[in-house]
């Protein structure tokens, strides 16, 4: 085989779980929703083993309808899957609900990692049309500002997971982590609590690299999971000409360069996609080296670009509000 394949690559977590580093990305515009059912079977058969969903995506169900006719057809046992899920802020003083619904939603009786979606506490507003369990999945107020709980502490979630966690009679979940934090939230999350998240999934790829972050996580042995490696919709981070560049020189897929970027700085990544043929081609692996990661790097250092900056994040540190995208 020319290249080593980006699926055989597993890291261990700090509780000793093993991850397999590629994920899935499940967050599809909704319109497109019922196709995660075929995407996550051809990920599988394509040698995936880590599917990244959460409750807000609503991915879920077809993540669910999936895995039942891979079990049943017995290309896969659970035991064979990687899954994470996550708490949306709306849940953030239920997350012991959510992951029930999002267990019944996948067909599963554990998840094997569970994140806080966002370190914010969003207001609970009753949406029966379009919300998801009853409630409005992102709650505006009439000038469109987002609405949040004035009571709540973005905090409370991740220590209500982590009980979850701690309780030896509660088998739901095997790993518990966050998403979205800034540093000094992370150093407010060690300071309170006992466990130690896993990982901190953020948006990170070459025109925005984390590089302090990824140095602050990995000297507390804290995982990154890179979200939007790809540039997000429509992948825009694949026509960066360095990316181009060494697409060539490495005889592999502008995508395998964006996933064996994070691959080879010891990161999870977990691009999406919805075609198959994409998906079975994403799975090559380029050895980068140093000076080519510094490269890429530098593209990000010297003009970010943060693609996933939606209202509601501004009150979290590094974020702006600037656009609206899906997350
Ligand atoms: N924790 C968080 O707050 C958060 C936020 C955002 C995302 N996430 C997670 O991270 C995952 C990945 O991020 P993402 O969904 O924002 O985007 P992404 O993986 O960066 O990009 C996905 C997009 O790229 C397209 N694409 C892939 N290969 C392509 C190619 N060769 N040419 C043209 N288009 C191509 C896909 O379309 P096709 O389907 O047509 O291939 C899809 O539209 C999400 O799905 C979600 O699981 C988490």
């Amino acid at each position: 085989m020319l290249h080593p394949q980006s699926t055989e690559i597993y890291f261990k977590l700090n509780n000793g779980v093993n991850v397999p580093a590629l994920g899935l990305g499940t967050a599809s515009p909704s319109d497109r929703l019922p196709e995660t059912k075929e995407a996550v079977k051809a990920a599988i058969k394509a040698n995936y083993r880590h599917i990244d969903t959460a409750w807000c995506y609503g991915s879920e169900p077809y993540i669910g309808e999936a895995l039942k006719e891979l079990f049943e057809e017995g290309v896969i046992t659970r035991s064979d899957i990687f899954i994470t899920t996550k708490v949306w802020p709306v849940n953030w003083d239920r997350a012991s609900q959510s992951i029930d619904e999002s267990l019944k939603w996948l067909g599963v009786d554990y998840v094997d990692m569970v994140l806080q979606h966002w370190p914010l506490c969003y207001a609970k507003v009753e949406d029966k049309v379009n919300g998801i369990s009853g409630l409005a999945r992102n709650p505006v107020d009439a000038a469109g500002k987002p609405i949040y709980d004035p009571s709540g502490d973005w905090l409370q979630t991740y220590k209500d997971i982590e009980k979850i966690y701690l309780d030896p009679s509660d088998h739901r979940v095997r790993s518990i982590g966050v998403s979205n934090f800034p540093i000094e939230y992370l150093e407010r999350t060690l300071k309170e609590c006992t466990v130690k998240p896993v990982v901190n999934q953020v948006e990170m790829h070459p025109r925005l690299p984390q590089l302090e972050l990824n140095k602050f996580c990995h000297e507390h042995d804290i995982l990154l999971t890179a979200y939007s490696p790809l540039g997000s919709n429509g992948a825009p981070n694949i026509k960066i000409p360095l990316v181009q560049e060494l697409s060539k020189k490495h005889n592999v897929s502008a995508n395998d360069i964006l996933i064996s970027y994070h691959l080879r700085k010891g990161n999870i990544v977990i691009p999406r996609s919805l075609n198959p043929v994409r998906l079975a081609n994403n799975v090559d692996f380029a050895f980068l080296s140093e000076e080519e990661l510094a490269a890429l790097d530098k593209i990000g250092t010297t003009d970010p670009y943060r693609y996933i900056d939606e209202d509601f994040a501004a009150v979290v540190p590094g974020f702006t509000g600037r656009d609206k995208v899906i997350g």
